[in-house]
């Protein structure tokens, strides 16, 4: 992958992990591009998760990992923007398979689910990953087709 950035986002459930995620991908060699929020007021978690897959919808970051409490809300958001391929993770074969089956470009995670320790690991599979295609490339056709 030529595009090293991933976008990161969360709502104020997951400040403290967002940061140790954005440290943790610069030291695999990929560029954090995160877009906040950076105080820990209560916010609204799918103006996050739009945010975010709008940056990997338009090509600017390649792949985005987004959190809120349990990951699952903002991941919601997020898979209504065209193009989002978002799961939502607490385990790391997930987090493999969403990558290598389902071809996902965006990885949800709860910070009230999981702890940091799983987090990061649970971020190594999906960005070590990579998309298999064949058998696995008509099914995601298929998702494509279901969103046009
Ligand atoms: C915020 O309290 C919480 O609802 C949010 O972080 C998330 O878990 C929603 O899915």
């Amino acid at each position: 992958m030529t595009n090293k950035r991933i976008v990161l986002s969360s709502d104020h459930a997951a400040i403290e992990l967002r940061q140790k995620i954005a440290d943790h991908i610069k030291t695999k060699g990929w560029e954090p591009v995160d877009i906040g929020p950076k105080t820990p007021e209560s916010t609204h978690y799918p103006a996050h998760g739009e945010a975010a897959a709008r940056r990997v919808a338009d090509g600017d970051c390649a792949l985005g990992i987004i959190l809120c409490g349990t990951g699952q809300g903002i991941m919601m958001a997020a898979n209504k923007v065209k193009g989002i391929r978002c799961g939502v993770c607490s385990d790391v074969f997930s987090a493999q398979m969403i990558r290598e089956h389902n071809d996902a470009n965006m990885l949800s995670m709860g910070a009230r689910v999981i702890d940091d320790a799983a987090a990061l690991q649970i971020v190594d599979a999906f960005v070590d990953a990579t998309f298999e295609g064949g058998r696995h490339g008509t099914r995601v056709d298929m998702i494509k087709a279901i969103e046009a």
